[in-house]
């Protein structure tokens, strides 16, 4: 039988590194993004393609129905929808606050709802895995509405793991550090911003969305058929080791 994937923010930097891994471990896809033309221009004609909003009910809804439309159950889900807005409090206009917590935990919250509102009409058993950040582990500088967003996303991973896990559904999460992805172009795009950022871990370097969507393919498949509730960090130390200040 095919086991069928669901990954938003699929045209993303990650999204795009998840399906490339899920369809190579044999997975069959449905691909998400508000821009249809982005979904093309990333995938060609290869998998089921949606044009849709998760960061609302009605876009999830459309993902759902579309899915069920062609006959398809997606038992696993990679969201890889979110932002990054840095800035202070006192500083953040309530525009772009608004815009990370939609980006970053509403599209979770009503995603993983529609996914697991699925699965239990199904009666299916199914495993998801959310995307937070080491910001969200650990103080970060200019890091606090993106820390709070990813704070939120971890909540709802234990809590919606406490929920599920007797009806054999699965919530992990997974919190990288700086991942070279559009996202991150800004800072990493100039050789000074790159190297700046490279040195704030302990094992230096700039980590890539392959690396995390191995970890996001291994929390999906069966190996890890005892793991719920969990965020795995996979931030080069940033967030449990002080090396030695030399
Ligand atoms: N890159 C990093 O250094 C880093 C570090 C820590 C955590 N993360 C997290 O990793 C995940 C993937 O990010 P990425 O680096 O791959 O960034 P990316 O290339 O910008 O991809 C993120 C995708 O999210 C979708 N999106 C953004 N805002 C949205 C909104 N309001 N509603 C619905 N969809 C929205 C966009 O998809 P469409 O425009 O195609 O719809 C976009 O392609 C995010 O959760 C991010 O917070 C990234």
């Amino acid at each position: 039988m095919d086991r069928i994937a669901l990954v938003t923010g699929a045209a993303g930097g990650l999204g795009r590194a998840v399906a490339a891994g899920l369809a190579a471990d044999g997975w069959r896809l449905i691909v998400v993004s508000r821009d249809a033309a982005r979904l093309a221009a990333a995938f060609g004609d290869r998998h089921l393609q949606i044009e849709a909003d998760c960061s609302t009910v009605a876009g999830v809804r459309q993902i759902f129905e579309r899915a069920a439309a062609a006959g398809l159950l997606p038992t696993a889900l990679a969201h890889c929808v979110g932002n990054i807005r840095l800035g202070s409090v006192h500083r953040m206009s309530e525009a772009d606050f608004d815009d990370c917590l939609r980006a970053n935990l509403v599209s979770a919250f009503h995603t993983l709802g529609g996914f697991i509102g699925a699965l239990r009409e199904a009666r299916s058993p199914g495993s998801a895995v959310l995307v937070s950040s080491a910001a969200a582990q650990i103080g970060t500088p200019n890091h606090e509405a993106v820390a709070a967003a990813k704070a939120g996303v971890e909540g709802l991973v234990r809590g919606a793991a406490a929920s599920h896990a007797a009806a054999g559904i699965r919530v992990n999460g997974v919190a990288p550090g700086i991942m070279d992805t559009p996202a991150t172009s800004a800072i990493l795009g100039s050789a000074a911003g790159r190297d700046a950022a490279a040195r704030q871990y302990p094992l230096p370097g700039i980590g890539s969305a392959e690396e995390l969507a191995q970890l996001m393919g291994w929390l999906l498949s069966e190996h890890a058929a005892r793991v719920t509730g969990q965020v795995w960090a996979m931030d080069a130390g940033f967030t449990r080791i002080r090396p030695l200040v030399k």
